[in-house]
Formats: C-alpha cells, sequence, structure tokens
C-alpha cells in the first residue's frame, strides 16, 4: 500500500505538508537491489489530463492516476474550482464539474505546485475567465510562463498581470498560428495549456515548435477520447479544429517513465538486478541506449525491462535534452550513478541549466562532483559514505536515495515532502527491491528541527510549501 494517502482528501492541511518536510528516510547502503516492481501512472500526464477536465460536459473516469501529493494538491485546486474529484474503491479517479461559476485560484496551491497552473488554458477556453497566480520561480531555475501567456493571447484571450495574478477572459477564443519556441526550446505545460484552450476555441489552430513528449501526446488522446480533434501528436506541429463542446471520457493515463528510469537506476547504482513492469519501452529510449552505453545488461520486452549488472557504471557524458532526448527529470539520478563510475564523466543541463541543487548534498556522501560553467564535471569514486542529507526539489531527492542506497553506512535523506510529491511509494518499492530503507514520520523523530521549530508557525509554514517545482 502507498504510503501517500490514497483518500484525495481535501488538500494536505499545513501541518501534515510540515510532518512530510520533516520526515526523512533512513538508508542502510550497500545492498543489490533485486526482483520486480510495477511502475505507477505518469505524474506529468495525470496533473493536466485532471486540469483538461474542467474542459468536459460528462464524467470523466481517469485509471492508473499516482497516489502523490501533487495529484491531492491538483485535486483540491479543482474542487475549488466547483469539480467534485474522487478515488474510487477500484483505484480510479472520477472527475465530474457540480458548479461553472468559479474561475480564480488562489497562490497558495500554485506555489506549492506549479502544475497548478495548467488550469489556465481550460478555464479560459470552458468559463472565459481566469485568474490563476504566476508560479514564479523555483529551485531548479527560473520558470517563466511568457510562452504560455503569448499562446493564449493569439487565440484571443485579454491576459495582464495584476498582483502577481493572471487576469484573463475572452469570448469564445479563435483559432490561430501559434509559435511556441522559446530561449530554451519549446515548453512542456505551455503546450498543454495551450492546447487545451485550442481545443474549444473557433476555427483551426496550428502549433508549431509544440513539445514532443509521450506526457503531451497522452493528453492529446485525452482531449481526443472527449471529442476533440488534434492532429499531429507526438510532432512538433499540431493542428487542431475547435469543436463547440467536449463530452465524458474513461481514460489510462500512461505509466511514468521518469519513475520506471529512477527504478532502474536504482538498480544500476546497486550493481542489482531489477524488473520494472508495467512500462512503455518506446518512451526509454534515450535512457536505456545510455544504460547499455554504460555498461549495464538489458531485457526489454512489450512492457518490461530488466537491468541487471556486471560492475558499476562506466563513466558517460549525459546530456538533458527536451524528448526524446535524456529527461531533465532524471540528470540528478544519472548524477548520482556517474559519481560512482570510475573515470570522468560529464553532466549538462540544456533544458534547466541551474538544476545542480544535488551537487552540494552528493558531495556531502563523498562524491566528487563540482559546477564548471553549466556543466557538472564527475569523477568516479571508488565507494560514497552515508551521511544526512537534504533533497532541495524532487529529482535531487530522488538522486540522494539512490546514493544512498550504494553509499557504505547510513544515509539519512529528509526534505521527503519533495519526494512524496512525484515518486508514489518509492520508499515501499525500493524496500520490496531488498533495500533497507525506512520511513520516519516527525512523530517517531527527535532531531533539532523539531525541537527547535514549531510544528505550526510561519518559518515552518514557508520550509513546508516552498515545495512547487
Ligand atoms: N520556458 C520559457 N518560457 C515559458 C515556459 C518555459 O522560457 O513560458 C523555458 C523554461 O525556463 C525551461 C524550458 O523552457 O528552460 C522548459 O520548460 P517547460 O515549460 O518545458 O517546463 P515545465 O512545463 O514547467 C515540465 C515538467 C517538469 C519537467 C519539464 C521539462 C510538468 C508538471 N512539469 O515542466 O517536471 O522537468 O517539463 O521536461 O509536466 C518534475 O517532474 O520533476 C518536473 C520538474
Amino acid at each position: 500500500m502507498p504510503r501517500q494517502s490514497c483518500q484525495l482528501r481535501a488538500t494536505l492541511s499545513p501541518s501534515a505538508a510540515e510532518r512530510q518536510a520533516l520526515g526523512r528516510l533512513r538508508i542502510g547502503g550497500g545492498r543489490r537491489l533485486h526482483g520486480i516492481v510495477h511502475v505507477a501512472g505518469a505524474k506529468n500526464a495525470a496533473l493536466p489530463i485532471m486540469a483538461a477536465a474542467i474542459l468536459a460536459d460528462e464524467p470523466i473516469r481517469l485509471d492508473r492516476v499516482p497516489c502523490l501529493a501533487d495529484v491531492e494538491t491538483l485535486a483540491s485546486v479543482l474542487r475549488r474550482l466547483g469539480i467534485d474529484v474522487h478515488r474510487s474503491d477500484d483505484g480510479s479517479l472520477s472527475v465530474e464539474t457540480i458548479d461553472r461559476r468559479a474561475f480564480h485560484t488562489g497562490y497558495a496551491h500554485v506555489r506549492r505546485m506549479r502544475a497548478s497552473f495548467c488550469v489556465l488554458g481550460p478555464l479560459l477556453a470552458r468559463r472565459r475567465r481566469a485568474v490563476v497566480s504566476l508560479p514564479g520561480g523555483c529551485r531548479i531555475g527560473p520558470r517563466p510562463v511568457d510562452l504560455h501567456l503569448r499562446g493564449l493571447a493569439a487565440l484571443g484571450a485579454d491576459l495582464r498581470i495584476e498582483r502577481g495574478n493572471v487576469v484573463a477572459h475572452a469570448s469564445r477564443l479563435r483559432g490561430a498560428r501559434i509559435d511556441l519556441a522559446g530561449p530554451s526550446g519549446t515548453t512542456v505545460t505551455g503546450t498543454t495549456n495551450v492546447m487545451s484552450a485550442a481545443v474549444l476555441a473557433s476555427g483551426v489552430t496550428t502549433i508549431t515548435s509544440a513539445a514532443v513528449e509521450p506526457e503531451i501526446v497522452d493528453l492529446g488522446r485525452f482531449l481526443n477520447r472527449m471529442g476533440a480533434r488534434i492532429e499531429g501528436l507526438g510532432t512538433s506541429t499540431l493542428r487542431i479544429h475547435g469543436v463547440e463542446q467536449l463530452g465524458g471520457a474513461d481514460y489510462r493515463v500512461i505509466p511514468d517513465r521518469i519513475e520506471a528510469a529512477t527504478l532502474l537506476l536504482a538498480g544500476a547504482i546497486t550493481q542489482g538486478r531489477v524488473t520494472v513492469a508495467g512500462v512503455e519501452p518506446d518512451h526509454l529510449a534515450s535512457v536505456l541506449d545510455q544504460l547499455d552505453a554504460a555498461g549495464f545488461q538489458l531485457d526489454v520486452e512489450s512492457d518490461r525491462i530488466t537491468l541487471a549488472s556486471c560492475g558499476p557504471a562506466r563513466p558517460r557524458d549525459i546530456v538533458a535534452r527536451p524528448y526524446p532526448g535524456m529527461p531533465t527529470d532524471l540528470q540528478a539520478q544519472w548524477t548520482a550513478l556517474l559519481a560512482l563510475a570510475p573515470g570522468t564523466s560529464r553532466v549538462v543541463d540544456t533544458v534547466f541549466p541551474q538544476r545542480f541543487q544535488h551537487l552540494a548534498e552528493l558531495q556531502r556522501l563523498g562524491a566528487d562532483v563540482r559546477l564548471e560553467g553549466a556543466n557538472a564535471a564527475i569523477r568516479g569514486v571508488g565507494e560514497l559514505a552515508g551521511a544526512p542529507v537534504r533533497a532541495t526539489d524532487l529529482r535531487a531527492g530522488a538522486a540522494l536515495v539512490l546514493a544512498g542506497l550504494a553509499a557504505k553506512g547510513e544515509t539519512v535523506v529528509s526534505g521527503l515532502n519533495h519526494l512524496d510529491r512525484g515518486y508514489e511509494d518509492l520508499d515501499g518499492k525500493l524496500a520490496r527491491l531488498g533495500a533497507e530503507i525506512r520511513r520516519e514520520e516527525v512523530h517517531d523523530m527527535i532531531d533539532h528541527r523539531a525541537c527547535c521549530i514549531p510544528l505550526v508557525g510561519p518559518v515552518n509554514r514557508n520550509s513546508a510549501s516552498r515545495a512547487g517545482c
């Protein structure tokens, strides 16, 4: 049973979020992982799909929505917008609009999770008005939304920034030609916002430089299932014929390629043998190529992948790029693996060039990693040594867990609020693969934070809620 609640409660209360932020994983390193694990649904597909349910005039039923703090956060945003969201006994998520009058999302949710911004396009298209807080910066670097706004403006929306909010309204949106290229390439959630808005616009919309990530294709298929007419999914040019209204749908979210790869990397870093099941191997081609080049044996079947190790990884140069390149969401985990690869490796992140906060924490475990300009330069060491470390964001947290699994002695990873945003039961799955890993909730731990900082108070509240990448 996943650690995260699957109840889809109203939201994480501040004290629950604070408890998560103060919880930690205690890892006894050095065990080879061995066995099979099942992968959950993709967070970054499920979130925009849930947001797109705003467009539907009939009930939606979604399968394989992962049990994550981010899903709870978005469910609570949707509820405030008059939408009923609940998890059924069979694990599916039902989403149904009850009241269409609300159009305002507060800063509290967007600050906690940037993906809340994905409601902007659907609100504008279906309710013709939206007030959505600007997400602001983030620990993985600047996260502008100029391309989202440019695309929606091209569809005829009137947009202005007022007191930290995007205030938007439109009569019916109208089809347009929109190019989503920015200085760092295209935008994933920008594509979801503009695509979700264009499906109800009058006429035809052509989006060029659209993101081609599997999560975008999944959202597009979901919209088409509701009655939208989107062509070109999986290519950088989307052609969308606007329709008058969208109906309900039953839809199964794709498996999480980032979770799958993180678990394979856990097998690799412990020199074990791990099978991930329920995956879509095509979505993992760049990761499998790199694992192969790093010396791991891979057995790829239609919906499962087995990784077997014959020693530590060989050094590699990794460049994180948009799909089908190596995902930026795996850059930190690769850095952890390469910290133990004898020789010199380099890691570059072209999507979020500043996403390197994990380096300092990996150094605490004995890794020889440093930032040289925009590259991480890694000299593989023979072994890592356990230490207390802190997750600064979701994928940095995953990298520290992987490093802890391989390190000699005990590693204590804190900042679990980040990990729980995006991994369903990561510690449970690793434990089932043979890892010595134990979660300590705040109520059974005594540490300086618990002693020095009141559980409910402004200091804690900030530290717990600045999670929103
Ligand atoms: N950018 C702009 N202008 C914009 C939007 C983005 O210049 O209007 C730039 C960004 O600064 C960045 C690049 O474009 O340099 C790509 O950003 P993108 O908009 O594609 O990122 P995102 O949509 O905010 C999603 C995922 C991230 C993932 C990135 C890249 C969701 C909810 N989030 O973010 O996932 O890293 O795409 O693949 O889908 C994670 O899961 O840990 C995570 C951070």
